[in-house]
């Protein structure tokens, strides 16, 4: 395990619903298919969605990882607060989103910071599931990631304007244009926006493409089953394996982890 570091992929975006979850749920069960050993962490906090739409009932909660590494900081394992998920030979952990509300209020970034870079040594992949804010918690995240997933979707002007305010702030930031990826989710919803009206106002092209396939993505949460695992053979679950694979692809992943941000979030913001 010596000086062993998993990928972090964070998946984010400026928008609610856009499907953040399900992407990062899907991404998980795609490593975890292709053998690689993942965890997924719910960091949408107070409304976290993963154990619901994978029906799972954890008995322990990143709100219980904080307080053991508040009470045994030197020996804290945060692998002790995961919930198993496994569906024939797919298996993967989760870190639970806390589930009091008010558990959820008093979490804390430097905190979530070490647990994430705790199981960054024990798994091939972290996945992070976030929420639509720019909070200290989500830049904390993308610093440590390899890949910042901005799922965007063309739905109304005010969500277009706040994709092209997100992105520009992670370019004020300072974030590594190649280590973010703008994935378009259900790109073929009827809309009357152009989706090249859309990327000209980003200036730029996004680099992947899910269908629009409110079946398969309501079954998956239906019946608790990535759609990677059940309904491989669709469109949408083909797009995204695809995305994954050319994540882990040799070389791919490598080259990014080079160009990662040294200063972190806080200096940037302020300086
Ligand atoms: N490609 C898609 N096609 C159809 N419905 C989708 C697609 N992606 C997500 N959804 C649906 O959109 C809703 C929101 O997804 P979710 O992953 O919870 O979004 P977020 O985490 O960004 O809030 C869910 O009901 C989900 O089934
Ligand atoms: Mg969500």
């Amino acid at each position: 395990m010596e000086g062993r570091k998993g990928t972090i992929f964070t998946v984010f975006s400026t928008a609610y619903a856009v499907g953040k979850t399900l992407i990062a749920i899907n991404m998980a069960a795609e490593l975890a298919h292709e053998g690689l050993k993942v965890c997924l962490v719910d960091l949408d906090l107070q409304f976290g969605d993963i154990c619901y739409y994978l029906k799972l009932a954890p008995k322990l909660t990143i709100a219980d990882a904080q307080k053991d590494m508040k009470e045994h900081p030197k020996d804290a394992a945060a692998a002790e607060f995961l919930t198993p998920y496994k569906k024939g030979k797919v298996q993967f952990d989760v870190l639970a989103n806390p589930k009091l509300m008010e558990e959820a209020y008093n979490m804390e970034t430097p905190i979530i910071r070490a647990l994430v870079q705790q199981l960054q040594l024990e798994y091939d992949y972290v996945i992070v599931d976030t929420t639509s804010t720019f909070s200290a918690l989500n830049l904390a995240m993308m610093d440590l990631s390899t890949i910042i997933n901005f799922v965007c979707i063309v739905d109304f002007i005010p969500t277009i304007k706040n994709m092209k305010r997100g992105s520009d702030t992670l370019k004020e930031l300072g974030y590594d244009d190649s280590k973010i990826r703008y994935i378009l989710n259900r790109s073929n919803a009827k809309t009357r926006i152009d989706v090249e009206d859309v990327e000209s106002i980003l200036g730029k092209h996004f680099d992947y493409v899910l269908p629009n396939d409110f079946q398969t993505a309501q079954n998956s949460i239906r019946t608790g089953s990535p759609f990677v695992i059940d309904a491989c053979h669709t469109p949408l679950a083909k797009e995204l394996a695809g995305v994954v694979d050319g994540y882990i692809s040799p070389g791919k992943v490598e080259k990014q982890e080079k160009s990662d941000n040294q200063g972190g979030w806080l200096s940037r913001l302020f300086s």
